[in-house]
């Protein structure tokens, strides 16, 4: 990967600022874990399973922090807990993270503060490095989807910058560029955040993987026209039926490919799968500031006082997906079925 976009010292994180990005490659330093919370809710970093990383670390600058600060260890740890798992609600593998770092902290948090923050901070490493790994395994099991000559769509940034690296649907497509595949990605600008015509778009382009950008109401003629072969996205969180939370506008995809009999596919760690959410209708879907919507890149578009409504994120029912690539394998329909196997 020609960039790291999160890295630990050993003493802080270092962050890619994605919200400046394409414009400048600008990296931010985090020291604390209300930092690490902040750098979250605001997007420095963004994407499922990247968000899940960086809070991780952030209970390891918690502990970290208690240390030198001679504070009572289990209640800085449960206070920065609280706030790391208050900044955004959809994608479950913040939670995911965040619970395996405390089951951790849970089981030694009585011995030795530097055994404590030791663990604390392999598990988080171990984290990062399982879900690099995970998203090459993803790629390979998806890559039988891709044939050579593929103009494939993709929505939002499900890359290396949404990841701890190569990235989910992204990565299916980086696999498929390994293997020797010849492939084109229409690439959804993505409103209001702009994740892929600022991330998707930068990430291909660096790999120098071809692509065209497009603007969310154009996937539609495409596909009429038949330049799309394929879609895949990521996901933020998938219920035990199979129903996909991910980046708004997915939904509307899902539709589009279905009506124009192209395969959509869906490319996950089973990190981002939970088995405690029967179906998509029990996902909770993060609302976030209207200024998203009202704005674009610091300028006005809109009028003052106008109502907005700004949902980050929509449900894809799974009669719309033609199978979930993970790293355990492929499941297709019924979901349900299938994906309680993978836990098995
Ligand atoms: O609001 P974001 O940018 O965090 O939303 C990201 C997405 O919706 C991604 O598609 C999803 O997290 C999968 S990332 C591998």
């Amino acid at each position: 990967m020609s960039f790291q976009h999160i890295k630990w010292t050993g003493d802080e994180l270092v962050l890619l600022d994605q919200r400046i990005l394409p414009i400048r490659e600008s990296y931010r330093r985090v020291k604390t874990s209300v930092e690490a919370a902040n750098a979250i809710k605001t997007m420095v970093v963004r994407g499922a399973p990247a968000i899940g990383i960086v809070a991780a670390f952030g209970l390891v600058l918690a502990i970290k922090g208690a240390l030198k600060r001679k504070r009572v260890l289990k209640e800085e740890f449960a206070e920065a807990y609280k706030i790391l798992a208050g900044t955004r609600p959809t994608a479950v593998n913040l939670f995911y993270a965040l619970e395996r770092v405390r089951n951790v902290f849970e089981r030694i948090c009585d011995r030795s503060p530097e055994e404590v923050l030791f663990r604390v901070e392999k598990e988080a490493l171990d984290i990062l490095e399982e879900d690099v790994k995970n998203n090459r395994a993803i790629g390979k099991n998806g890559v039988r989807f891709v044939r050579s000559g593929f103009s494939i769509l993709t929505h939002c940034n499900a890359g290396a910058l949404a990841t701890g690296g190569y990235g989910t649907a992204l990565g299916v497509i980086r696999m498929a560029v390994e293997k020797g595949k010849k492939v084109h990605v229409y690439v959804d600008e993505t409103r209001p955040f702009l994740q892929g015509a600022r991330l998707t778009a930068w990430e291909l382009q660096k790999e120098g993987i071809p692509c065209t950008l497009i603007t969310d109401n154009m996937a539609g003629y495409l596909m009429a026209q038949g330049k799309v072969d394929m879609v895949i996205v990521g996901a933020d969180r998938i219920a035990a039926n199979g129903d996909v939370a991910n980046k708004i506008g997915t939904y509307s995809l899902a539709v589009l490919a279905k009506q124009h009999k192209i395969p959509f596919y869906v490319a996950a760690p089973t990190s981002t799968i939970d088995m405690s959410v029967k179906s998509g209708k029990q996902i909770p879907i993060e609302e976030r500031d209207a200024g998203e919507v009202t704005n674009l890149m610091g300028t006005r578009i809109a009028p003052h006082g106008v109502n907005v409504y700004n949902p980050a994120f929509d449900v894809t029912p799974s009669r719309f997906v033609s199978a979930i690539i993970t790293e355990k394998g492929v499941v297709t329909s019924p979901y349900g079925a299938g994906l309680k196997k993978l836990f098995s």
